[in-house]
């Protein structure tokens, strides 16, 4: 912001979430800031001076009853749960947030992920537990074929990350993209998914959730992959049909599966999942956001609009993402 322009009136938006951590980083980024934070317009204090709203899935209807605002930025990269506002007021700029920080935190994620796998660290950890020197098959990265779902910023840092340590690595966008790691192979198209599934001995999902993605995670892909292949859904629950997924593991299509996202979080106690020790199950940690990037790229996108440039991560309404 430049020295001298007001502070914005910023909103903090979630019905799943305590954001009083990210309250805590917008009044360190920007002392004295205006911050709301509440479920319905009674509790937000006069509403016609918001200018921000920041979300991780809003209550529906909300964002419609702020006359004044100008950005709605969600916290996080996906914005499926503000999308899904019947409500939502669509002509409004809506940005998300992808930083280097959260890349390097779904790296990490990822390239455990497959590590583990591929390495059946689960063995070691039950052997070393019970004192017993049992090696593994040792295969070299460069025989197993890893298949990224998904080219934005953190499916093309996991490539590049995985292709380092020298995995045969892949990967598959709905458009052509030309700006692939050196040595990622690269599939786009329902005309190259077969393809591209072919030759995915671990498929890692991080494609958007959009009305074409949802269910993309079905019986007939797992039935496309190589016999054995291992899951990594780090994308969003919807994107998996959950009784195929099951049913593959049952028939041992797939070996196992590392799921960090589900339809119904906190996943529920008793569902089936847990009781699958084939499924790998993390609680949507593979990465989080530094509060202070979204309180410093909430304030530069509103800054950018107001004077008429393209704020960083807007999304295109039609596309979804
Ligand atoms: C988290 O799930 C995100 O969308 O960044």
């Amino acid at each position: 912001m430049n020295a001298g322009t007001p502070l914005p009136c910023v909103a903090l938006l979630s019905e799943v979430l305590d954001l009083g951590y990210l309250a805590n980083a917008f009044r360190k980024e920007f002392p004295g800031i205006d911050l709301r934070m509440g479920n319905d317009v009674a509790s937000l204090g006069p509403v016609e001076d918001v200018d921000v709203a920041v979300c991780w899935f809003p209550p529906h209807g909300l964002l419609a009853q702020l006359p004044k605002l100008a950005l709605i930025q969600s916290l996080a990269a996906g914005i499926d749960h503000i999308a899904a506002d019947a409500d939502l007021p669509r002509d409004l700029p809506l940005c998300r947030i992808v930083d280097t920080t959260m890349a390097a935190g779904m790296k990490a994620y990822v390239s455990w992920a497959v590590v583990q796998q591929h390495r059946g660290m689960a063995a070691y950890v039950a052997s070393s537990a019970a004192g017993r020197w049992e090696e593994q098959p040792v295969v070299s990265p460069r025989h197993h074929r890893v298949g990224i779902a998904g080219l934005g910023t953190l499916g093309m840092a996991c490539a590049e990350a995985l292709a380092t340590i020298g995995y045969q690595v892949r990967g598959w966008s709905r458009s052509a993209k030309t700006d692939l790691p050196e040595g990622v192979q690269s599939f786009h198209g329902d005309d190259q998914l077969g393809d591209f599934l072919g030759g995915c001995d671990t498929l890692v999902c991080l494609l958007p959730l959009t009305a074409q993605t949802h269910g993309f995670l079905n019986a007939s892909l797992f039935a496309q992959l190589p016999r054995g292949a291992h899951l990594i859904n780090v994308g969003r629950g919807d994107h998996l049909v959950e009784a195929d997924l099951l049913a593959a593991l049952q028939s041992g299509q797939l070996s196992g599966a590392t799921l960090d996202a589900f339809s119904v979080e906190p996943l529920p106690a008793d569902h089936a999942f847990w009781r699958e020790p084939r499924i790998l199950i993390t609680p949507h940690i593979s990465t989080r956001t530094d509060p202070a990037v979204i309180a410093q790229q909430t304030l530069s996108n509103l800054a950018a609009l107001r004077q008429g440039e393209r704020p960083r991560n807007l999304v295109d309404m039609a596309r979804g993402y």
